[in-house]
This record gives structure tokens, C-alpha cells and sequence, in this order.
């Protein structure tokens, strides 16, 4: 993890959030090539999920809702972690990741029968297990700080929620999607964006953040018909992590979450495992949420969220199916799965082994010799060639082509092209693979 945490931050991947101020716990800035990994990676999962298909549509829902969509879903009442308080040094944290073989789950006694050793100051002197909200709520509209300090009517009126997932967003359009394409059933609402936890621990680098992306899908299904398009949607989860993302199956292990661990929300839960650098973590989840959100919009707007069949004309609240998975997460698996050290004419070599359609940049062009007119004139031609056609290609000429070849092959560049003086006489370059280091002459017209 060390590893890939320092390539990040050396090659302008993923920085520390407000890294200037000396950070803050939780948040992660991409840098140049870490935005255009992320974005490779958003955009293959939206072809994949939503342009491809005939039963996906997407929203782009506001990140600030309307507070009752938070009442209605249960996250005021129940999206809430174990914490637990040193009564020795004060130290909060969350219970179940402080003890082995416990989950959200935990009480006080069970939590105290562990003899858990506070990992700040050692001791073992625990307050009670307290249920903590992880909804990060803020005052929208004219509330002065002073409204908020002396919690006025014009405070508690004012608060709002960022959102803690992106589905509510989903739901809560579904009624308009309806009305307006009146989609087929089974249908799929995806969206992709921000989702804010107030982490009572963020940890192990990107992997639990308090501000990450989600990219979600709710499938509407007939009640009767959810199993089978619980199968269908796990079958497609695992397609898109290994033919698309290049994950390898072996390191993903569906784990069945057992029903007093599952989200307020579900019926059935499959989390992905990924075998991250520290271990196990979950990767996605998949979710069957019956008609639980459904339901309870239609109870709490008193509009109408029935579905009426096509063909029989039947009424019927769909039940949902839902496959939640965050980007951090997914670019820290495809980062774990790329990163590679070896060995190139007796020298140590850091390689990122990023599928094609994920790498920042699919080529590199460079002049053999920086300080040979003829030689960069050549290479600019090449470049623009490629750069309409391919749009991420890169130039390099700084230091020598050994140093150039190493930059490309930590930021995972599948190709260098070197123009030298041989093109100049037969319009061929050297075309150097990243994972062999295998060069070959191709014509320019073939690249
Ligand atoms: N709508 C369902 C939902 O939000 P979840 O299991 O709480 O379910 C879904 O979250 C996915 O979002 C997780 O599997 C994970 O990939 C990602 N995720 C959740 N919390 C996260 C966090 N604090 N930091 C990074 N990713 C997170």
C-alpha cells in the first residue's frame, strides 16, 4: 500500500486532500493523472451499464434534497456507526473496526467482554457504545451562526443533508422517469456522483473517505421476478470488474452479508471483497431493496409511486435491485491490480499494467534526440497524427529515452513511439511496449 500511495502522490495521481494545510482526514484530491484515470474508469462503467443497454437511463440528481427524502429512507434514524469513547484519553472510535469478530451490530457488553486495549493510550476504560450519525447536515438559506449556537426555530428549520448516497436521488426522480419515458419493466436508473460520511475513522488511504463517488444503479423489477434479476445483476457486476476494469476474478470474493448486518434497507446483500495491498475490504455491494424506498416516498409525499404493466395493465410498487460501488475504491483496485515491480537490464522497474482503455495516456511520442530540429519536427508530425485519432497521447523529450521510458511506464502508457533517424529515411518509428519493453519498427501509416 506504501508503495502505491507514494507512485500516487509522485506521479500526480491522488494528493491529500487541502495537502497545503497539512491535510484533512477523509478527503483526497486527484491530480492530473488521477483525473483522467477516474474519469476513463466512470466513463467505461457508464457505456457499460447505461449506453449499452436499452433497460438503463440516467439522472443527475442535486446533491442537497429536500430533508423528508432522509426521514422517508431511514438514514435520521438508523445510518449510524457503533462509537465508542476512551473515558481515559478521550479518543473516539468506531467500535467494531478496534475488535476482531464484531460488526455495527455490537453492544456494550459485548464490546466490553472483548477486554479491547484502547490503541491511543493503552488502557481499558471504556464509556457505552453510542449510536453516531454519519450524515453530514448543514443550514441552507439565511441562518446566521448565532441562529445556529443558540439553536433557533430559523436553525432547526433550516437543516439539510448532503447526501450519504446517491440512490435517494434515483428514487426520488423514479415517479418523474415514469411519467415522462414511461420505461419498460425491468428498468434501470444509474447516476454517478458525490456522497459525503461523516467517517468516524476514514482509513487505509482512499479506501474510506468522508467525501467519495458513488456509481449507482436502481433496477425496477416486478416483486415476483427479483431473484432472478439479482443472478443477472451479479453475473454483470462480475463482467464489468474483470473484462472491463481488468480485475482478476480470483481477487474478487462475494461475501452473503448475514441479516443482522445488513443495511436498514435490505432484504439480500452481496458484498464484493477485494483483495486490496491490506487486506480483504469491500469493493461493491449488491442489494436487493425490496420496495422499502418506494413505499415509504409514496407514505411520506402521498403521491403515488405504482408501476402499471404494459401488457396486463396491473398496478404494482416495483422492488428494486441495486448495485452500489465507489470510484475510490474501484480506481485503488484497478491501481493494486496494475502495480508491478521487475527488473529491466538489471535495474529495478515500477510498472503500472493499466488495461489500454484505463491507461491515462495510450501513447507516448518523443524524438530520439531533443536537440535534433529534424528529429522533434518529425516527432510533432507523429504526435498530432495520433493525438486526433486517440485524443490521450503525451509528449515527452526530457532527459534520455531510458529515463522517458521508466516516467511512461509508472504512469502506465501502454506505448512509446521514438521518431530517430531512420524515419527520417523510411517513415518508421520504434514502437516500445510498456509490460515486455519489446521494441518493433512500424510505419507511421500503420501506428
Ligand atoms: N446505496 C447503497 C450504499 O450506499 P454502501 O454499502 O453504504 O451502500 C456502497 O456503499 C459503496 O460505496 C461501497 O461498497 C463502497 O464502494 C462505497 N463507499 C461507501 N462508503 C464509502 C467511504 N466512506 N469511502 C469510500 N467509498 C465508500
Amino acid at each position: 500500500m506504501e508503495d502505491i500511495i507514494s507512485l500516487c502522490k509522485r506521479r500526480g495521481f491522488v494528493f491529500p486532500g487541502s495537502d497545503v494545510y497539512g491535510g484533512m482526514a477523509g478527503t483526497w484530491d486527484f491530480g492530473p493523472l488521477g483525473v483522467m484515470l477516474k474519469k476513463k474508469i466512470m466513463d467505461e462503467w457508464w457505456k457499460f451499464f447505461v449506453e449499452k443497454r436499452d433497460d438503463m437511463y440516467g439522472v443527475d440528481a442535486a446533491i442537497l434534497m429536500n430533508p423528508r427524502t432522509w426521514e422517508a429512507s431511514g438514514h435520521v434514524a438508523t445510518f449510524a456507526d457503533p462509537l465508542v469513547e476512551c473515558k481515559e484519553c478521550k479518543s473516539r472510535f468506531r467500535a467494531d473496526k478496534i475488535a476482531d469478530g464484531i460488526t455495527e451490530s455490537v453492544t456494550t457488553d459485548e464490546f466490553l467482554a472483548l477486554h479491547v486495549k484502547c490503541p491511543v493510550c493503552g488502557k481499558e476504560n471504556w464509556g457505552p457504545i453510542r449510536k453516531f450519525n454519519m450524515m453530514f447536515a448543514t443550514h441552507v438559506g439565511a441562518v446566521l451562526p448565532e441562529d445556529v449556537s443558540e439553536g433557533t426555530d430559523a436553525a432547526a428549520k433550516s437543516v439539510a443533508y448532503l447526501r450519504p448516497e446517491t440512490a435517494q436521488g434515483i428514487f426520488t426522480n423514479y415517479k418523474n422517469v415514469v411519467d415522462t419515458i414511461y420505461p419498460s419493466l425491468p428498468f434501470g436508473l444509474a447516476q454517478q456522483g458525490k456522497a459525503f460520511r461523516n467517517e468516524i475513522s476514514p482509513r487505509d488511504f482512499i479506501l474510506r473517505d468522508r467525501e467519495c463517488s458513488q456509481m449507482e444503479i436502481e433496477y425496477f423489477v416486478a416483486p415476483e421476478t427479483w431473484e432472478e434479476n439479482f443472478e443477472k445483476m451479479r453475473e454483470l457486476q462480475h463482467e464489468f470488474l474483470t473484462r472491463v476494469m481488468g480485475l482478476p476474478e480470483a481477487a474478487i470474493h462475494e461475501l452473503e452479508v448475514p441479516a443482522e448486518d445488513r443495511a436498514h434497507y435490505s432484504k439480500r446483500t452481496i458484498d464484493f471483497m477485494f483483495d486490496y495491498p491490506n487486506g480483504q475490504e469491500e469493493l461493491m455491494g449488491l442489494a436487493y431493496r425490496t420496495d422499502f424506498d418506494l413505499t415509504n416516498i409514496q407514505r411520506e409525499s402521498g403521491k403515488s409511486m405504482e408501476y402499471r404493466d404494459k401488457v396486463t395493465g396491473a398496478t404494482f410498487v416495483p422492488h428494486v435491485i441495486e448495485p452500489s460501488i465507489g470510484v475510490e475504491r474501484l480506481f485503488l483496485a484497478v491501481m493494486t491490480t496494475a502495480y508491478h515491480e521487475d527488473e529491466v537490464n538489471g535495474e529495478k522497474r515500477v510498472v503500472l499494467k493499466l488495461p489500454e482503455n484505463l491507461a491515462p495516456y495510450r501513447f507516448c511520442v518523443s524524438p530520439l534526440l531533443k536537440n535534433k530540429p529534424e528529429l522533434v519536427e518529425k516527432a510533432r508530425e507523429v504526435y498530432a497524427k495520433l493525438r486526433e485519432k486517440y485524443v490521450n497521447v503525451t509528449w515527452d523529450d526530457s532527459g534520455n529515452i531510458g529515463k522517458r521510458y521508466r516516467k511512461q511506464d509508472e504512469i502506465g502508457t501502454p506505448k512509446c513511439v521514438v521518431v530517430d533517424f531512420d524515419t527520417l529515411a523510411d517513415d518508421t518509428v520504434t514502437v516500445r511496449e510498456r509490460d515486455t519493453t519489446e521494441q518493433t519498427r512500424v510505419k507511421i501509416s500503420d501506428l
